[in-house]
């Protein structure tokens, strides 16, 4: 899917890795305190902190860590029990959890083209793909950029749809003052050992209504009452629904813990290495030789992904061999989903959507990690340049 090209150096001998793993430094005194409590299980006290500590800092009713976003995407649409006969528009140009949660829900996935400045769903297209049976959209925020939501929100009023947000780039990141991942009737972040913030394997739901808090607490603890007795409101638990067990382990909770103490320098430094990006690139656009992304008005990203626009697919592929030949590991990002086998099975195929393949062919995806140096930074911009120059 994130199809990076590998190289068969070792990370230490790359002159610039893709997206080696970031420690804060605290995560080892962190599972120590689980390993000396003897309580690994999901829900311990590390899973409370996170939790509690996500609400409090992002403004959000509640959060529930889960094992992975497809967890929690799951739960999402069965908190609004989608299922056989619905329909849900989602982005083409995303990972694929959210489509297999509706898969797995018996629902039907519509995957809809994307607006070619923010890469996210388009609401005009989102709302021709709207048919009597649709019951939901869900939003993405490619690179940690909000959508149009402002417009995606009128499309699901419009047609009383479940408006979920997909937010797995988005976490830390903001909309005028609003986090993203709090904006729909639900949402969902990702911990996942891709992202600049981890768990391991980790993910989260944001819920909003009263009545789905309970309901979604019980959906991701095997259909149980276990919260209750947690919170100390019964003294024994009763399996009440069919349910998942989607929590993560306390351990995960943990490593995420120590990580999220350090937010706001983790975010500081990828700010800084965007922003460095920015003006190294920055003589090459001018030149039009190259696309940066769009400064979206209003939105506080979280620089999460850096990327450019190159001319087309390929010089997009010629870059990525060059960048490779140097040790520095670059690339594509997504294939649209309605071009992944599994989409075509679903009856995608070339030509359906040319906004989200065009930008998948021409996307090139740089380097960008806490740890990542002035002087690597140097050498991919470059590296970049001479590349181009040699097209
Ligand atoms: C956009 C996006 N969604 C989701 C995930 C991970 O999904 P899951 O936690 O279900 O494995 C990733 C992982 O990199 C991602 O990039």
């Amino acid at each position: 899917m994130s199809r990076t090209k590998t190289n068969t150096a070792s990370r230490e001998e790359l002159a610039v890795p893709f997206l080696p793993g970031h420690a804060v430094g605290d995560e080892l005194t962190m599972l120590a305190d689980v390993v000396a409590c003897r309580a690994p299980e999901g829900d311990g006290p590390f899973t409370r902190r996170v939790e509690r500590w996500l609400e409090t800092r992002f403004g959000a009713p509640r959060v529930l860590l889960t094992h992975s976003v497809g967890a929690a995407l799951e739960i999402a649409m069965t908190l609004y029990d989608l299922g056989p006969g619905d329909e849900v528009l989602m982005p083409t140009f995303n990972y694929m959890p959210a489509a297999n949660a509706c898969l797995r829900r018996g629902a039907q996935p519509v995957l809809v083209d994307i607006e070619s400045d923010s890469l996210n769903l388009d609401p005009a297209c989102a709302r021709r793909a709207v048919t009597p049976r649709t019951r939901a959209l869900v939003t993405a925020c490619y690179a940690g950029v909000a959508a149009d939501h402002e417009a995606l929100e009128a499309v699901a009023r419009d047609h009383d749809l479940v408006l979920i947000e997909d937010a797995a780039l988005g976490f830390a990141a903001a909309l005028g003052d609003r986090a993203l991942g709090t904006l729909g009737d639900v949402g969902a972040w990702c911990f996942h050992p891709r992202r600049h913030v981890t768990g391991g394997e980790a993910g989260a739901l944001i819920v909003h209504e009263r009545e789905h808090i309970r309901h979604a607490e019980q959906l991701r603890e095997r259909g149980t009452t276990r919260q209750q007795v947690l919170r100390g409101e019964a003294t024994s638990y009763d399996w009440v629904r069919p349910g998942m067990t989607a929590l993560p382990s306390d351990l995960a909770a943990a490593y995420l813990w120590a990580q999220l103490q350090q937010l706001e320098s983790t975010l500081a430094r990828l700010r800084g290495h965007v922003e460095r990006y920015r003006r190294g690139f920055a003589e090459l656009a001018r030149e039009g030789r190259i696309e940066l992304p769009p400064v979206a008005e209003n939105r506080t990203d979280n620089a999460s992904i850096f990327y450019l626009m190159t001319p087309d697919q390929e010089s997009r592929d010629l870059i990525v061999q060059g960048l490779h030949d140097k040790g520095i590991i670059a690339g594509q990002h997504y294939t649209p989903l309605h071009l992944e086998p599994m989409g075509r099975d679903l009856g995608g195929a070339p030509g359906q959507m040319p906004v989200a393949e065009g930008a998948s062919g021409r996307l090139l995806r740089l380097p960008l990690f806490v740890d990542l140096t002035p002087s690597q930074q140097e050498l991919v911009i470059a590296e970049v340049r001479h590349c181009l120059e040699r097209l």
